[in-house]
């Protein structure tokens, strides 16, 4: 039996993840695929309480270890309930973030050395990686522009410029490291631009299948 295919989006905050999933996801539907759309952290009851709790404001400090072990702990849960059966069952999962995210920000962002996070990553992903990873990438200060002028910003909105900057030249490592699995995507440009970009994209992985 064909198992799905698992594609993940990633980015740092006001690249236009939403606005892009939803255009691949329409276009993957568009090609027959059935899509299960998820986030991270959350994208199940029980995940999306650890959500709250991790990126709610909170009453006291979140050390750095702790934030990384509720991202882990979301993932696993997401991972066993959600990703693996639909795989299994042939359809396709895009998750808005997943594995990458925590690299970027609780390594880059954060500091935690990358063979503790590499070793969460093998026990609780177990051998899953995704098929194909679309990253959004644009300018911090174009990133922080669009985020300003949303609502109610969360506990890591609050992170400034020179944080956002190790995130994204992480994700940029991680891309240059992985470029069979990595699709980067310039988000500097229009809505128009950046969505003929990703229906390519989307067109590559209905016809190679990644
Ligand atoms: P978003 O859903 O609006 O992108 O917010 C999720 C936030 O959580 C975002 O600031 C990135 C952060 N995050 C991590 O720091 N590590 C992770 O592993 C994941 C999945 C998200």
């Amino acid at each position: 039996m064909t198992t799905g295919k698992f594609i993940t989006v990633e980015g740092i905050e006001g690249v236009g993840k939403s606005t892009n999933m939803r255009r691949l996801i329409d276009r993957l539907e568009s090609g027959g695929k059935t899509v299960v759309e998820t986030r991270e952290p959350g994208g199940t009851p029980t995940a999306e309480r650890i959500r709250e709790v991790v990126l709610g404001h909170a009453e006291e400090p979140i050390p750095a270890t702790a934030e990384l072990l509720l991202m882990f702990a979301a993932r696993s849960v997401l991972v066993e309930n959600v990703i693996r059966p639909a795989l299994k069952a042939g359809k396709w999962v895009v998750s808005d973030r997943f594995v990458d995210a925590s690299r970027a920000y609780q390594g880059g962002g954060r500091g935690i050395p990358a063979d503790r996070i590499e070793a969460l990553a093998a026990w609780v992903l177990d051998e899953l990686e995704p098929d194909a990873t679309l990253l959004l990438d644009a300018p911090v200060q174009t990133g922080m522009a669009r985020t300003s002028s949303r609502g109610e910003p969360d506990r890591l909105d609050g992170e400034q410029a020179a944080f956002y900057s190790r995130v994204r030249e992480t994700y940029l490592a991680l891309a240059d490291a992985s470029p069979d699995r990595f699709h980067i995507v310039d988000a500097s440009g229009t809505i128009e631009e950046v969505g003929t970009r990703i229906d390519e994209i989307a067109a590559r992985l209905l016809s190679i299948g990644h």
